[in-house]
């Protein structure tokens, strides 16, 4: 089963998921982005020191710790499940970053972006259907969204980047939009 099979049985886990996770809906199964093509992502986003990035499903936190140690950003994540919350908060304050990243524990789906200079996601096509209409109302104007792997629908992008092979033999796309 490929990469893009994995996370798309997820959605399979739903019914169980849900019942589980009362505050929010799984919106997609935990599968971490390889560090280069976290790297790929936040430069694609144009990411900035000083700005203000969200990786909405942060699972290990990985996004959130690379954007505030390489890039200087002041990063967030949200992620609902708790092991992978209190795992990556954890590895924040281990890595003494606590003023530049941190993690909500939440849905990505109650949450307000208003303040997001960049967006990162590695969610299911579905997911980003929901996502869509909150990021269009409050989104500010300029703002970037980095989609890895599955387009944000209804949206057209700015830019497609295919990475061919991410170390491990397997192919990566990433689109951006501006807003
Ligand atoms: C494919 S993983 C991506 C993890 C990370 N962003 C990365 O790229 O390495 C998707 C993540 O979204 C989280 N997730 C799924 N539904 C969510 C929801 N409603 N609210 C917050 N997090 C959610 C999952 O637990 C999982 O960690």
């Amino acid at each position: 089963m490929n990469r893009r099979s994995l996370l798309l049985s997820g959605l399979g886990m739903m019914p169980l998921l849900a019942q589980e996770a009362k505050k929010g809906e799984k919106l997609a199964p935990y599968y971490p982005t390889p560090e280069l093509i976290v790297e790929k992502m936040l430069h694609l986003g144009g990411a900035k020191k000083g700005e203000k990035v969200f990786d909405l499903g942060s699972g290990d936190g990985r996004i959130v710790i690379i954007a505030a140690e390489k890039f200087g950003m002041n990063a967030v994540g949200v992620e609902f499940d708790k092991d992978l919350y209190t795992q990556s908060a954890e590895k924040i304050r281990r890595l003494g970053l606590a003023e530049k990243a941190r993690i909500i524990h939440g849905d990505l789906l109650q949450q307000d972006y208003s303040s997001a200079d960049l967006i990162t996601v590695y969610l299911l096509p579905v997911a980003n259907e929901k996502l869509r209409p909150i990021l269009d109302k409050q989104l500010k104007k300029g703002a970037r969204v980095v989609a890895h792997d599955f387009e944000v629908g209804g949206w057209r992008p700015d830019k497609t980047e295919v990475v061919e092979d991410d170390g491990e033999g397997r192919s990566h796309t990433l689109y951006l939009y501006r807003r």
